[in-house]
Parts: structure tokens; sequence; C-alpha cells
């Protein structure tokens, strides 16, 4: 089965062709972060416009590029939530006109269940049972995972998602949107215990809040002005891997799962990748990050996860399907 996978929820388009929802043909991903640059953040109404300019052109290049006529697709997998409500709706709307024009189920995805599905797509794949740790830039939850299709929300961020804490940070860094990559090649040249940035509500419970820190950045940054770049970065991004890595071994340990998998765009971060495995084995406890391109938003993941809904849990879509801006993943399937 060859399911076309369209993400369109934020400022990536993405649309991929993925067979039984395991092998990836192609994944295009086409980032507007030159349009949004000038900004500093994601502007709703410039991303929805571009994404109705390049989402047509970009389905029949993955075609191309993948072999597969259009009469060989079997399934159209969209994301339909979360994210920002104009960008949802290009895509949303393409997806079914598709599924209409080739007689095809349409499949609507939840955009975080999608980042977890990027590790099914890990060689080899990563299944359930885990704790799922979701670290992006508009997200940050810990997700008790039994089995795929069902997911319970046990913690989070209260304010800032840990990417969006990053970008803030480089944003009083003068570093350009979003700074979570630029950060990530700084600090490997900077030393992360050089500046006592805090570690908000690290002692207890599974809620977490980035906000704090970047206020103490703030204050930092005013009273010690022309500190290394470097020592800054790793730093900073030492306190955000602190927190993210204490609240998953612990959600881990309350809820008994000996596994955790990480997955959103930072975990794309090397020095994660890194600390978190090495401190989670010290207390018997095993973690998996997807590879790298699949942690950042793309359609493989969205094509994988429908590919899953209509396959194993006989879900599909009416056209009518319409997009949520704050669509839950508790309770999803
Ligand atoms: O999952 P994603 O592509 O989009 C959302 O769903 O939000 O995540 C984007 C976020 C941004 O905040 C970006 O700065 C961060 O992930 N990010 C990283 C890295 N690559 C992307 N943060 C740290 N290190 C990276 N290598
Ligand atoms: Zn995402």
């Amino acid at each position: 089965m060859v399911v076309l996978g369209i993400e369109t929820s934020c400022d990536e388009t993405g649309v991929a062709l993925v067979r039984d929802g395991q092998e990836i043909l192609t994944n295009l991903v086409y980032s507007q972060t030159d349009l949004h640059a000038r900004y500093g953040g994601v502007m709703p109404e410039a991303a929805s416009r571009d994404h109705l300019r390049k989402l047509p052109a970009l389905v029949t290049e993955a075609l191309q590029k993948a072999g597969i006529p259009w009469n060989e697709v079997d399934l159209v997998g969209v994301t339909y939530g979360p994210g920002l409500i104009g960008p949802l709706l290009v895509g949303v709307s393409y997806a079914a006109g598709v599924a209409l024009a080739l007689d095809v189920p349409l499949v609507g995805v939840n955009h975080l269940a999608a980042h977890l599905f990027a590790l099914k797509l890990a060689d080899p794949p990563v299944d359930p049972p885990f704790l799922g740790l979701i670290a992006s830039g508009g997200h940050t939850l810990l997700v008790a995972v039994p089995a795929w299709g069902e997911y319970r929300v046990v913690g989070g961020t209260r304010d800032d998602a840990a990417g969006e804490a990053l970008d803030k940070f480089g944003r009083l860094l003068g570093l350009p949107y979003p700074a979570g990559p630029k950060i990530d090649a700084l600090a490997k040249e900077g030393d992360p215990q050089a500046i006592p940035f805090p570690r908000p509500m690290l002692e207890s419970g599974l809620d977490m809040s980035f906000a704090g820190l970047k206020t103490a950045a703030i204050y930092w940054l005013r009273d010690h002005p022309g500190a290394p770049l470097p020592d800054l970065c790793a730093s900073f991004l030492e306190a955000v891997i602190e927190v993210l890595v204490e609240k998953a071994l612990r959600a881990a340990r309350r809820f008994q799962f000996k596994r955790i998998a990480v997955a959103g765009g930072v975990a794309a971060n090397r020095r994660l990748r890194e600390v978190f495995p090495a401190r989670a084995a010290t207390r018997g406890v095993e973690v998996f990050f997807p590879p790298r391109e699949l942690c950042t938003d793309n359609a493989a993941i969205v094509a994988a996860c429908a590919h899953h809904r209509y396959a194993v849990l006989n879900i599909s879509d009416p056209l009518s399907l319409s997009p949520d801006a704050n669509l839950p993943l508790h309770g999803w399937r």
C-alpha cells in the first residue's frame, strides 16, 4: 500500500510517499524559514500562502522522484492538527481534493502522534510500549504509549516548549530563526558548565517550565556583556536538556516504562542524543531516537501514522475532515 503523506501544520511543506507504512520512497521538505526569518518567528498568513503556492508542485515532484504514478497512490494521509489553522486548512483541503479525485481513502493525522511514528521508521523500527518525550518548537510533552494509537499525556510544559525556549534564547543572541540547530552547532565548542542557568521545576512532578529560564538568561546577558557565544549556547542547552532528561526519567519510573522514545525537532539535538542514553543507562532505562532527518517536521512520519490508522485501526475520515488547531494527543487514536 502506497501512502501519500502531506504535512503543512507550521512552516514546512512536506510531501512523502511511503510503502506499507515502513519504506520511505521519497520524503521532500520545503522549508519556509527564509520567508519567516525577517519576522523572527512564523507569520501564519504568509505561511498559508506559501504552502498553497508550493504544495501542488511538491506533490508532482515527489511522485516523479519515487516513480509512482497517481493511480498507484492507495491512500492520502494529512496532518489536521495541532498547528496553525491557515496552513492546516491548505494541507487538508488539498489532501481531500486528491482523495476525491483518485477515489482513495483520506486519513487525518495528529501531528504529535506523527512525530512519534518517526520511531517506527527507524532502522530497526522502535515500537511501543514506551514513554514518549515529544520536544518540538510548539510542544513539549511526556506521553505514556502502551501501544500505537494509545496516548496518555502525563506531563508537559506549562509555558514555552523546549524548542521555543532555544529559539527565543537564540533571538536574544542575535541568531536567525530557528536557532535550535545553530545552538546545537555552537554548543559543541562551548563549556556546558560555564554559566549556572536555572533548572526550573527540576525537583518534583512531571510538569516543566521554560519561560523562567529565558527570563534568567535575559538578566544574565544584561549583567555579563561579552560572554562567549559557545559557552552561552552550551550552558543554556544543558539546562534545557537536564530538565527534559530528568522529567522523562521520572515519568518512565512512575509509569514503569523501561524504554523512552524521543521525538520532535529537539530530538535532532546532538548533545541530547549523547547525554540522554548515558544518563538513562545508569537507571536501567533504554533511550531511542529517530534518524535525525525524521525528527523535524516532514511528511514521511505523517504517512506512517496514516498507514497504521487505516491498515491496523480501520480508521478513515470523511472528505469534510476539518482541521483542528488545538487537536489534543491525549486519547487520540
Ligand atoms: O518538530 P519541529 O520541526 O516543528 C514543530 O512541530 O514545532 O521542531 C522545530 C523545533 C525548533 O524550535 C527548532 O529550533 C528545534 O526544533 N530544533 C532543534 C534542532 N533542530 C531543530 N533544537 C536543538 N537542536 C537541533 N539540532
Ligand atoms: Zn512538529
